[in-house]
Parts: C-alpha cells; sequence; structure tokens
C-alpha cells in the first residue's frame, strides 16, 4: 500500500515510492529505494523534503515500526534517562509565531543584501548613497530586532561565497543592532548602528575586484589597497546627508584594536568611541565564522573562545563579556550536544547560556533521528547543552530543521 507520511516519521526499513520534490532537487540516485541507514534519513531531511509517499508492501509501515520499537532490546531504565524532557512552554500558537518572525526574518534579510548589492553597485558608478534606499531596510530589521533578534541573529549563519561582502554588511547590522538591544540602549541607537552596520563596508566598492575576492593571501601592497576601504567608507557616509555620529563611527572604527595595533588611524583604548569598539567584536566574529572562497568559517562557539583569549589586546574585555551574553555561547543555529545524548539545534538563548531554547533531532548514541522537539532548557533541571557540535560531521543542515518548526 502507498502512504503519504511526513519526512520526520521516517524510520529504517521504509520503503521510498515518491520524495514530494523533483528528482534534481534530491540527493539520491534513485527516486525509489529502501531506507537501510539513518545517514539516508538525515539526507532527506536536510534536503527540506517534508512529506513523501512509502510502499508498505515493500517496506515497513508506520505501525510495524511502532511494535518493533517497543520489542526494543534497550533497557527501559536506560531509555528513560535518555528522555527528552517534555516542554510545556511551547504551545502551537508559539510554534505558529516562531514560524512566522522566521519567515519574515528571512524576507528582511534578502530583501536587505539585495538593496546593499544596488548601492554598492551605485557607488561603483560614481553615485551618492541616498538615504531613501537605506531607510526603509534597516526600519525592517529594527523592528525585526526588536521583536525576536534570535530571528536574524540564526541566518547569518547562512553563507553563499558570492555574496559575502552584502552578506557582511547585513549580518553587521544586525549584529549591532543585537548588541545594542542587549545592552539596553534605545531604538534611536539601535536604528542608526544598524544603518552603520549595513554601510560600514561601502568603501569596498571602490576597492578592485580582483583584491577583494582574491582567492588567498594578499600581498603587502594589496593589504594597503585593501585597508583603504575603511578611509573610503567614511568619506563616502561624510557626504551622505543624514548619516548619524554612529553610523559614521561604525564605517571608520570597525577596524580599529583595543591595543592600537588596528587601522586605518591605530587608535586605542578609549580613543575609539563606544560603538567603535563594539564594531570592532562584531565584525571580527562575522568574519571568522563565514565561509570565505579560502577557508571554511569556524563554528560561533570556537571563534567566541579564540576571541575571547585576545581581550585586552584587541578587544575591551568587559564588551566581550557583554557580546558573548548577546549571542550566547551557543548561538542560534549552531547544533549542539545535550547532556543525555541528544543532537539539537539552538533556536534561542536565555539568560542561562548553557539552557537554550533548542530543537532535539536525533538521539547520538542510536544515530536515530527523532520527531524534531522544542524545548526550552530552561524550564527543567535535567539536561544542559554541553558542547557545539559540527554540521559537516553529522551531515545535518540546522536550517532546515529551523524551518520544520
Ligand atoms: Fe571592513
Amino acid at each position: 500500500m502507498i502512504k503519504t507520511i511526513s519526512s520526520i516519521q521516517l524510520k529504517k526499513g521504509m520503503y521510498i515510492h515518491e520524495l514530494d520534490c523533483s528528482w534534481m532537487k534530491h540527493p539520491f540516485a534513485r527516486n525509489q529505494f529502501k531506507i537501510t541507514q539513518q545517514s539516508d534519513i538525515r539526507k532527506i531531511q536536510s534536503a527540506g523534503i517534508k512529506s513523501l509517499k512509502i510502499n508498505t508492501d515493500k517496506g515497513i509501515g508506520i505501525e510495524q515500526h511502532t511494535s518493533n520499537l517497543s520489542s526494543a532490546k534497550e533497557p527501559l531504565n536506560e531509555q528513560s534517562k535518555d528522555k527528552i524532557p517534555n516542554d510545556s512552554s511551547t504551545n502551537n500558537s508559539d510554534k505558529k509565531n516562531l514560524k512566522k518572525t522566521r519567515k519574515d526574518a528571512k524576507q528582511i534579510k534578502n530583501h536587505a543584501e539585495q538593496a546593499i548589492s544596488n548601492i554598492m553597485a551605485d557607488v561603483k558608478l560614481g553615485q551618492q548613497v541616498e538615504m531613501e534606499q537605506v531607510t526603509p531596510v534597516v526600519d525592517k530589521m529594527t523592528e525585526s530586532v526588536l521583536n525576536n533578534h534570535n530571528a536574524l541573529l540564526g541566518l547569518s549563519r547562512i553563507r553563499n561565497m558570492d555574496t559575502y561582502t552584502f552578506e557582511h554588511s547585513v549580518n553587521i547590522a544586525v549584529l549591532m543592532m543585537s548588541f545594542t538591544k542587549s545592552r539596553g540602549m534605545s531604538p534611536e541607537i539601535i536604528h542608526e548602528v544598524g544603518t552603520g552596520g549595513f554601510l560600514h563596508d561601502i568603501g569596498k566598492a571602490l576597492t578592485p575586484t580582483e583584491i577583494l575576492n582574491k582567492p588567498g593571501k594578499l600581498t603587502d601592497a594589496e593589504f594597503v589597497i585593501m585597508r583603504h576601504h575603511v578611509v573610503d567608507s567614511h568619506t563616502i557616509l561624510l557626504n551622505t546627508p543624514g548619516i548619524s555620529q554612529n553610523a559614521l563611527d561604525v564605517a571608520a572604527l570597525h577596524h580599529e584594536k583595543y591595543d592600537g595595533s588596528g587601522y586605518p588611524d591605530g587608535k586605542k583604548g578609549d580613543e575609539i568611541s563606544l560603538i567603535g569598539q563594539m564594531s570592532a567584536i562584531v565584525d571580527v566574529y562575522d568574519a571568522l565564522t563565514a565561509d570565505r572562497c579560502y577557508h571554511k568559517g569556524q563554528d560561533p562557539s570556537v571563534v567566541l573562545k579564540r576571541m575571547l583569549s585576545w581581550t585586552g589586546s584587541h578587544f575591551n574585555p568587559q564588551l566581550m563579556q557583554e557580546f558573548i551574553q548577546c549571542v550566547g555561547i551557543y548561538p542560534p543555529a549552531t547544533l549542539v550536544m545535550l547532556s543525555n545524548h541528544y543532537l539539537a539545534v539552538v533556536i534561542e538563548n536565555n539568560s542561562n547560556l548553557l539552557l537554550p531554547r533548542v530543537i532535539a533531532i536525533l538521539n547520538s548514541k542510536t544515530n536515530e533521528t527523532i520527531e524534531p522537539k522544542i524545548v526550552d532548557l530552561s524550564q527543567q533541571d535535567k539536561v544542559k547543552v554541553i558542547s557545539s557540535e559540527s554540521d559537516q560531521k553529522w551531515n545535518l543542515d540546522p536550517q532546515k530543521y529551523l524551518d520544520m518548526i
């Protein structure tokens, strides 16, 4: 019998009759096949396939699997020890809100990347930045960040190497807005630093493309040209009517370092404004977590550890601590291992950074995927996050699971 099921109900032993997407879009050589390993299930779920048809004459059905489970050999006490805690804090309307917030954030991010791409193309042709093009985009981002900054933050890990500069610009805006929000600064300042982040690398419109996109180390001479983008960004924005001092500071100071070893002016300590010091932190954080044509981005928790070791030299130590409180040790969309051996994806952080709200997705002991389950770890006292995990190692795309909520 042919049955339609959700991809989260897939189990080993089921026979795929039809995946609900075109052959071009799924990662398998055939359309019909038997699921023989857990990694097949993960591939299907990671491809974003939400429903599919199974043939229960050629493989097991849902009921058969349930009865197999009840006769599983694993001792009962082992099963209960590794149970996912029940989450009473997430009801259906919360889930609907999460889904809508995430969908809106995706649209805002895409629109913002398109806008900065157009603005940079105009600057390349010698035109001025028009605030009429910038303000509506930053308005939308501010609204989203004030509502729930985790939605846009969670999207900052989606990387496309060809559009690095545009994504980086939007990410710096989102990170600066989230950072100022978490420090309790006013909506006006949040908007201003959003504008500054959005336009902070506008000077790169004037950097020769072969240097900007060079796949490898820059020569000393090329580095001098590359570094000049800061001066260009500042000059372009000084000539932009309606720009605020805070926005100018993000553009002018994001490569200065706390110990004076940065550029272009080698300013140090309090010679760099508060907004400038904050922008130096978010710029390095985003650059190191990004995939570039010459290196793979590092996991956010690894980057934060490295950056902590540089505080006092590169960054203001107090601000660095506050930045970690803002993005979390395990920022949204990070794959994490829980103390009960389940793998989960972080949705958003709570004040205790080891107890974020997550979606549990896989039992790492049995390597079996489970029906994704939202759990607010701060609402229970048994399970916590113990480490971050590599997406590549597990062949899992956290974004797909966030989309499944
Ligand atoms: Fe820059």
